[in-house]
């Protein structure tokens, strides 16, 4: 396993002392070479968990190991490692590259903080990195402004796998592009992840995205996985009640039958105060009283490497 967290939670104390629970009791593994979707909705925890994984954030609980040593009791020195075989992408190239940098600059920071390639050595790598991202080496000397967006990623991509890395935690990566370019970019980041046999944590509210590219995916309520298991069938045959309503709001292209429509109803409940039972359970069609809204579901198994939270899976 290269990136393993075994019962991770996060919380947030509020400013008027309140817990807030951003990511709560969350295990979950990826593979060299794999890569794991994570979708849920707004607010569910999708960052917070990226972040975990990048250790760009500490848990309050639970540990996670990369190339199974656990990153909160490394040395200086293995953690310098570790963010260099960790990169992220945020969903937003525009305020992730510095407006007042060349392209060359942004590209090639990385470069200058971890090795020791300067000059016209540090330019050909920063020629190399643009190639393999699709750019003409042209594009180092413009500044930001002068790149579309697609571009603009691209560039993000290209300093992300500057020193490079081994894992790449993807945060919406191309949810502020055009959908045209959004295309391009996957099937970009398809390519690169087979090339450099890249691990993937891939983050996105966006089911279609995680479709195309990631074999498996862990579907996020409330800071907690309830379903996790092989793509496709998460999607032809999702187990837990809200990742069926999830793939049932996905819009049907235009002469197809949707299969049946199930809508959310009611609020998410608040990460401050957390039900006592399933958090899923106000808003479920199949709760039953007195047992979903009164105990919290374990993890159970529904297929090969299929599990869902959920009391409806629980063994008899
Ligand atoms: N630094 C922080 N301090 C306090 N609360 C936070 C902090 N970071 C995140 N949260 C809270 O944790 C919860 C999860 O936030 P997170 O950003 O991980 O959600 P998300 O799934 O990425 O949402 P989105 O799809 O909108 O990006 C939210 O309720 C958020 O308000
Ligand atoms: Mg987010």
């Amino acid at each position: 396993m290269l990136l393993e967290l075994r019962s991770v939670s996060r919380e947030f104390r509020m400013n008027d002392g309140r817990i807030l629970h951003a990511v709560s009791d969350v295990s979950l593994g990826i593979e060299p070479g794999q890569a794991l979707g994570l979708v849920g909705e707004s607010g569910c925890g999708k960052s917070t968990l990226g972040r975990l994984c990048a250790r760009a954030l500490d848990p309050t609980r639970g540990s996670v190991h990369f190339d199974g040593r656990d990153v909160t009791r490394l040395s200086p020195r293995d953690l310098r490692a570790l963010r260099r075989s960790v990169q992220f992408i945020f969903q937003d190239p525009h305020s992730a590259l510095n407006p007042r940098m060349t392209i060359l600059r942004s590209v090639s920071e990385p470069l200058i903080l971890h090795t020791d390639l300067r000059g016209a050595r540090l330019r050909a790598q920063a020629a190399e990195l643009m190639e393999m991202v699709g750019l003409p080496a042209q594009f180092l000397s413009r500044y930001p402004h002068e790149l579309s967006g697609g571009q603009k990623q691209r560039v993000c991509i290209a300093r992300a796998i500057a020193l490079k890395p081994r894992l790449l935690v993807l945060d919406e990566p191309t949810s502020a592009l055009d959908v045209s370019v959004q295309a391009q970019i996957l099937t970009f980041l398809k390519e690169l992840q087979s090339r450099f046999n890249l691990s993937y944590l891939f983050i996105s509210h966006n089911l279609a995205v995680i479709r195309a590219l990631c074999p498996r995916v862990a579907v996020m309520y409330l800071g907690r996985i309830v379903e996790q298991g092989p793509t496709e069938e998460v999607f032809v045959a999702p187990r837990h009640p809200y990742a069926e309503a999830l793939i049932d709001a996905i819009p049907v292209p235009e002469g197809r039958q949707p299969a049946r429509r199930i809508t959310l109803q009611g609020d998410i409940p608040s990460p401050i105060d957390l039900p006592r039972g399933c958090a899923f359970a106000s808003r479920c069609g199949r709760a039953i009283a007195g047992r979903c809204d009164a105990a919290q579901p374990g993890l159970y198994s529904t297929g090969a490497a299929h599990d869902a939270r959920c009391h409806l899976y629980a063994p008899a």
